[in-house]
């Protein structure tokens, strides 16, 4: 495939996605050859834009460095715009003479749908009737929102399925483009070490945790229709669940990792209020910067008395062999006191103790940002003279290890991976109707209630009912260890 001509185009090419990460991930590709190398792009969108006009709106995302100069210009040299609305025909027919003008007829096609989701259904149906390429092959790429619930999901999987084939179909969770999202399955299936105690005799219960330090950002009128749940738990966090806890898959194929996936959540019960800590963040009046002093409910573009939740803490079951009695901990927020995505293996205490309650539980942990690293606390005896224990940590963090090594953006590895025809980091059809089985009588009932969320302040760790839970979970924080950077030691 390597000298086939690919085209590549941006629908919603005019849009904030495509400027602040799709023309700069496809720029990154490009100038460092990544890309099959005649691969020609071209946006399209309602505005009537130039190249040149594109190319500045994209210019301060792009980080072009020095030396970069003549690539740059390159870039832009095989980047085309065609001006076109997203429900008309011609116009899409249009979108294909400039296709055929630009490659030849043997060029593969990637469409990606930079677009809101209510044009989604329309925009692929022309895309099918005027766009599929001639002889090469056609693939689609698409983003979540992919629909609200069971029932809205299904619409839309059933109107991509009349018109592509599964193989056609590329669905973006950009969490599984991180390196340490990736490396789960090297982590388990590549070493003896864990796979023998990576089940329900050995492990007490599984933390599965995002955090973010800052607001909707202006986001909030989108952010208020979906809430936290949709927009992190069950799509990043939950995808996560499933490469911890799936089955060894019987080779790395897609298709066989993805049965896998299925298998786990098909395991797995709905979840209900009950299961679940919810919280909105309000502002901090001590906040430093103007963002933390204002609250959810500031946000102008967020409908007043919104009880759409921020922060949620919930805890899941997964109903195998393996994990029969394991809690998943599932915890994401906004507006809390860091950065931070990790997943907490956490082992249960050691039988017979001969120490006296001094050992406290291996953990292991698997950072997936930032500052990638695994490490795992384990028990030592304190160095010297002493026979006490203190707790201590094997530890690879990829900054040490891995001087100078350079980990792609998820977005850049995951268009590498429609360009190569990989499906195993793109989620597909059963996968997303059992991620919303599970989740949707939640998502109904919280809607239906209108359970008021726990204000948690901005900047803190969230509700602190929600540390009583994980408690409850058979997760324990003994707040005695600190991880320290190997490079602070
Ligand atoms: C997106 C969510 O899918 O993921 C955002 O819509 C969130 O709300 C983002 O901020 C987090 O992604 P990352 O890669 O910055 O951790």
């Amino acid at each position: 495939e390597g000298s086939a001509p690919h085209i590549f185009v941006v629908l919603g090419a005019s849009g904030d996605l495509a400027k602040k990460k799709i023309y700069p991930t496809l720029w990154w590709l490009f100038r460092d050859r990544l890309v099959p190398e005649n691969t020609m792009f071209v946006g399209y969108a309602r505005s009537g834009l130039t190249v040149a006009e594109l190319r500045e709106k994209c210019q301060q995302y792009m980080k072009v460095k020095e030396g970069e100069q003549e690539r740059y210009e390159q870039f832009w040299g095989v980047n085309h715009y065609v001006r076109g609305s997203y429900d008309t025909r011609r116009d899409f027919e249009l979108l294909d003479q400039e296709m055929q003008k630009v490659g030849t007829a043997r060029a593969n096609r990637i469409f990606y749908l930079a677009l809101p989701p209510s044009v989604f259904d329309v925009v692929t149906s022309n895309l099918k009737a005027c766009c599929m390429a001639s002889q090469g092959w056609s693939r689609v790429i698409i983003e979540k929102p992919f629909g609200k619930d069971s029932e809205s999901s299904a619409k839309l999987s059933n109107h991509l399925a009349s018109l592509f084939k599964e193989e056609e179909l590329y669905r973006i969770d950009h969490y599984l483009g991180k390196e340490m999202v990736q490396n789960l399955m090297t982590l388990r299936f590549g070493n003896r070490i864990f796979g023998p105690t990576w089940n329900r005799d050995n492990i007490a219960s599984v933390f599965i945790s995002f955090k973010e330090p800052f607001g909707t950002q202006g986001r909030g009128g989108y952010f208020d229709e979906f809430g936290i749940i949709r927009d992190v738990m069950q799509n990043h966090l939950l995808q996560i669940l499933c490469l911890v806890a799936m089955e060894k898959p019987c080779s790395t194929a897609a298709d066989d990792i993805r049965d896998e996936k299925v298998k786990v959540l098909k395991s797995m019960q709905t979840l209900t209020l009950d299961d679940v800590v919810l919280g909105q963040y309000a502002g901090d009046p001590e906040g430093t910067t103007e963002d933390a002093r204002l609250g959810y409910l500031d946000d102008p573009t967020v409908p007043a008395g919104s009880t759409t939740p921020t922060y949620c803490l919930a805890v899941a079951t997964i109903n195998n062999e393996r994990w029969d009695g394991v809690p998943f901990i599932l915890r994401c927020g906004k507006a809390l006191n860091e950065r931070k995505a990790e997943v907490r293996i956490q082992y249960r205490d050691v039988p017979g103790d001969i120490f006296h309650g001094q050992s406290k539980r291996n953990e292991l942990v698997i950072r997936v940002q930032p500052g990638e690293a695994i490490y795992s606390k384990v028990m030592t005896k304190t160095p010297g003279m002493s026979f006490a224990l203190e707790e201590t940590e094997l530890d690879l963090t990829y900054s040490q290890r891995y001087k100078g090594s350079k980990l792609p953006d998820a977005y850049e590895r995951l268009i590498l991976d429609v360009f190569c025809g990989s499906q195993m980091h793109f989620v597909r059809s059963d996968e997303l109707a059992e991620a919303w089985r599970i989740f949707t009588p939640l998502l109904h009932e919280i809607e239906a209630k209108k359970p008021t969320p726990i204000p948690y302040k901005y900047g803190s760790r969230g509700p602190e009912e929600a540390d009583a839970k994980l408690a409850a979970s058979n997760f324990k924080y003994y707040g005695s260890y600190k991880w320290t950077q190997p490079s602070h030691l």
